[in-house]
């Protein structure tokens, strides 16, 4: 039979990327000892009054369909959220309600771009990024992350890569893998781009909450002179540990939302209406847990820097936020996917390869900061016991 082109490109996007996880899972399952490093799962469980709400809704009878746009009260709460952020006024009808950030990426997307034009994206990028644009039809402009800019995509490299044919910025502010985040200064420089060149620019926040380095969170959306052509894509996924409940959002112009929707009615027509109420109920107040996974992850991540510098000659990039640190691989000579592989076949350590991001990283693996100490500390022993006992 025949298959689009969209789905045989997809077929090999992004395919081998996981290879590495899916044997520690299986290895696992078959009863070996495995510390996985590799994913991030939060490491606490949904906060009860966000569980209790939904509860509360199902039970009384929020099983309806919901509206296609998202229900009322959660675009009003989102509103109210971002309007007191950013100091202005973000209206409700600047939101679209989606089953968590990657239907909202997915949706807007193939809103702004299709085949023919291409979106600019860093590279490193998180896992689905190359996805996300091929199933539009555009093509991906990969623009190296480099470490001595700390991992922040420069608005310079972005303007280089500039043809007639794009459309889009894909950003992601603060930054899976690398932990990056973007500061005033960068994300003015990129609007100024994205101006110069009549951009889109579509920010992935999902770790908006989870900063815990020195530099603050800073949004596209921040700077009323580029809001027309900045899309904002956002979660409870990681600030609430929810990322089961697939309870997500965009905020674009009121156009944009307009345009989009008939888009969101082809694939989802609205989402559940008791995950609406209990995601209305998070965004209305401070999570209960970003800050002790922030302060956690941060405190692992300072961990494993002082233990490897100590120890072995691998490098540590301290994350500015998020659930993962990189680590340079470099001076044992070997790739971060044969390393990653000798790790679990070895040492009995999961870690993801830094080439499953992008292909500058290839000297790189991405550790999870989110295991418990005791666990945390003990695939440190391993991975050092393996890197010292391998050296030539
Ligand atoms: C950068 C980034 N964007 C999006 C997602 C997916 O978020 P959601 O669960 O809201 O779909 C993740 C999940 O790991 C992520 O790291």
């Amino acid at each position: 039979m025949r298959y689009t082109t969209t789905v045989n490109r997809l077929a090999t996007e992004g395919a081998d990327g996981w290879a590495v996880y899916r044997r520690a899972k299986e290895l696992m399952a078959s009863g070996t000892d495995i510390i996985e490093m590799a994913i991030g799962e939060p490491d606490v469980p949904t906060p009860e009054s966000i569980t209790t709400a939904a509860i509360d809704a199902l039970r009384a009878g929020r099983t309806n369909y919901a509206a296609s746009a998202g229900e009322p009260e959660l675009r009003n709460a989102l509103a109210a959220r971002y309007s007191s952020r950013l100091g202005r006024e973000i209206t409700p009808d600047r939101f679209i309600c989606f089953p968590g950030t990657q239907t909202a990426l997915y949706t807007v997307m193939r809103g702004i771009a299709g085949p023919g034009d291409e979106v600019i994206v860093g590279d490193p990028m998180y896992a689905t990024y190359g996805s996300v644009i091929a199933a539009s039809g555009a093509t991906a402009v990969p623009v190296p992350l480099r470490a001595e800019h700390g991992f922040r995509i420069q608005a310079t490299d972005i303007a280089a890569a500039v043809t007639p044919a794009t459309t889009a910025v894909l950003l992601n502010t603060p930054h899976n893998p690398t932990g990056a985040v973007l500061a005033g200064d960068d994300v003015r420089a990129i609007g100024e781009v994205a101006q110069r060149h009549d951009l889109w620019i579509v920010a992935d926040e999902v770790y908006e909450d989870m900063i815990h380095g020195d530099t603050p969170f800073v949004s596209p959306l921040s700077d009323p002179e580029f809001e027309d052509r900045v899309v904002v894509v956002n979660s409870i996924s990681k600030s609430h540990a929810a990322p089961g409940l697939r309870s997500g959002w965009c905020v674009g112009s009121t156009d944009f939302c307009v345009r989009l929707l008939p888009l969101c009615e082809a694939v989802l027509f609205g989402n559940q209406p008791f995950i609406a109420d209990a995601t209305a109920l998070a965004v209305s107040r401070p999570s209960p847990v970003a800050h002790g996974m922030s302060t956690r992850f941060a405190a692992r991540a300072v961990r494993l820097a002082e233990r490897l510098h100590e120890a072995t000659d691998l490098r540590v990039q301290l994350p500015g936020a998020g659930m993962f640190a990189l680590v340079d691989v470099s001076s044992t000579g070997r790739t971060g996917l044969e390393l990653a592989n000798d790790l679990l076949d070895q040492a009995g350590v999961a870690v993801m390869p830094g080439a499953s991001f992008g292909a500058s990283l290839e000297r790189w693996i991405r550790i999870s900061l989110t295991r418990e100490d005791d666990e945390f500390d003990i695939g440190c022993n391993r991975i050092i016991a393996h890197v010292n006992g391998a050296r030539p």
